[in-house]
């Protein structure tokens, strides 16, 4: 049996990385106990992660250590709703220019659409290229202004201020960035870093259960994918990752420095870095199937099915102990997450309509697709070449 601890099992840190209670910077300004997490990335690009409670409240003095003029602020209307005054005033008292961009929440807003107007909205605010976009939200903001950013006057700098359980973990490292086409996710973008994220972890007290959910499918999963230890471990802590005591820092932080490393290691994902894939191409094609509509299907929820999706048929292929993938939907199903896909609000298509949108998967190649699966809890490899008759068959037995 897991034995409950505050500390999640230490992983390996990114090379050069360094872990430390980080009270020394402008201490004139900057008082929140926080934790680092280094990205030692090349071409001046290293940055660091910064987990804390209460570190919104000091955003201005981080933000203006980076020396710009001006910030565009990125928001959804729900998060800027809740901390887009405090965020701005910070930064304005620290004697940055600042503009609030908030478009609406949810998938939708990551479309050409919403594109054109966090892009329109920089330019009409006269963002140049020595000022700074802030992310201020969750994932789908920071992909979308991430994403501006790379492209707005061919590149500026961005910071990440993740408000989501999944943004902190997951998707404000490592500088993926882009938008959704009606052909598939994530299907237009640019890698492009941030600078500095700074992730509040108490901004994660306003968020909604069901996104809390959401976002623990992606803490899950790095224990899925090679550190059994740490899924042991968010087993035992997932009631204080919820409720907010120090366990949700070091699930943050520890989750941070596992994407670190992957990131440092193969940024470009010509490798290692698919495995953080697990469980996508499957979600990947519900989210397209159920028409991004977050009422439906947010992506975490979309993850938490396609994880067990891909453990259920790495048992089906005969790679991976069935009682693993028992374990693993037991997990998540605690977790107040879907399991199945016959709990996809409003159904998300046949056999066939699954296997085609996955098709349209960034890891296909030649028409092949390309799996992450599983040899057990910790140990998933990337499995390129799957026959699509192996994939039909599982997701005919599966829709039952
Ligand atoms: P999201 O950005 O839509 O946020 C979820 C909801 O929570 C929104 O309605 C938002 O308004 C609300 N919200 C956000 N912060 C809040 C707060 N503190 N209090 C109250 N409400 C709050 O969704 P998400 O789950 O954060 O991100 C999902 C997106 O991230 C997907 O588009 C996915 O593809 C992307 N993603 C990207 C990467 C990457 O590496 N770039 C990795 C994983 C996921
Ligand atoms: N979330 C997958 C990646 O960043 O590579």
């Amino acid at each position: 049996m897991p034995v409950a601890s505050t500390s999640p099992p230490a992983r390996p840190s990114p090379r050069n990385s360094r872990l430390r209670l980080d009270r020394s910077r402008r201490p004139d300004v900057t008082t929140v106990q926080s934790q680092t997490v280094h990205v030692p990335l090349d071409g001046g690009r290293a940055y660091d992660i910064l987990v804390g409670r209460g570190l919104l409240a000091e955003i201005g003095p981080r933000v203006a250590a980076l020396k710009a003029r001006a910030v565009g602020v990125v928001s959804d209307e729900t998060v800027a709703a809740q901390y887009g005054a405090a965020v701005t005033a910070s930064l304005a008292e620290a004697g940055l220019r600042t503009t609030l961009i908030a478009v609406a929440p949810g998938e939708g807003s990551k479309s050409y659409a919403g594109f054109a107007q966090v892009c329109d909205g920089l330019i009409a605010h006269r963002i140049e290229r020595g000022d700074l976009v802030l992310a201020l939200g969750g994932g789908v903001v920071g992909d979308l202004a991430g994403f501006a950013a790379a492209s707005l006057r061919r590149g500026v700098r961005f910071v990440q201020a993740p408000t989501t359980l999944l943004a902190q973990v997951d998707s404000s490292v490592g500088g993926k960035t882009g938008i959704n086409s009606p052909y598939g996710k994530n299907l237009v973008g640019a890698f492009h870093q941030p600078s500095l994220v700074l992730a509040d972890t108490a901004s994660l007290d306003t968020l909604s259960l069901r996104e809390m959910r959401a976002g623990y499918a992606e803490v899950a999963k790095y224990g899925l994918i090679d550190d059994p230890a740490f899924f042991a471990w968010c087993e035992a802590n997932i009631a204080e990752i919820f409720s907010g005591g120090p366990a949700r820092e070091a699930a943050v932080a520890s989750c941070c420095r596992a994407k670190a490393g992957v990131v440092v290691r193969d940024e470009r994902e010509d490798g290692e870095r698919a495995l953080l894939n697990l469980g996508h191409t499957f979600a990947h094609a519900l989210e397209r199937l159920t028409a991004y509509d977050s009422a439906r299907l947010v992506h975490g929820e979309a993850v938490a099915i396609g994880l067990c999706l891909a453990f259920r048929f790495s048992a089906r292929l005969g790679l991976c102990p069935g009682q693993d993938a028992g374990r693993v939907a037991n997990h998540l199903a605690l977790a107040g997450l879907p399991t199945r896909l016959a709990q996809v609000p409003g159904g998300c298509g046949d056999a066939d309509q699954l296997l085609d949108a996955m098709r349209q998967d960034k890891k296909v190649r030649d028409g092949a697709l390309t799996f992450i699966l599983a040899r057990g809890i910790g140990r998933s490899f990337i499995a390129p070449g799957i026959e699509a008759g192996a994939v039909r068959e599982f997701l005919v037995e599966e829709l039952g």
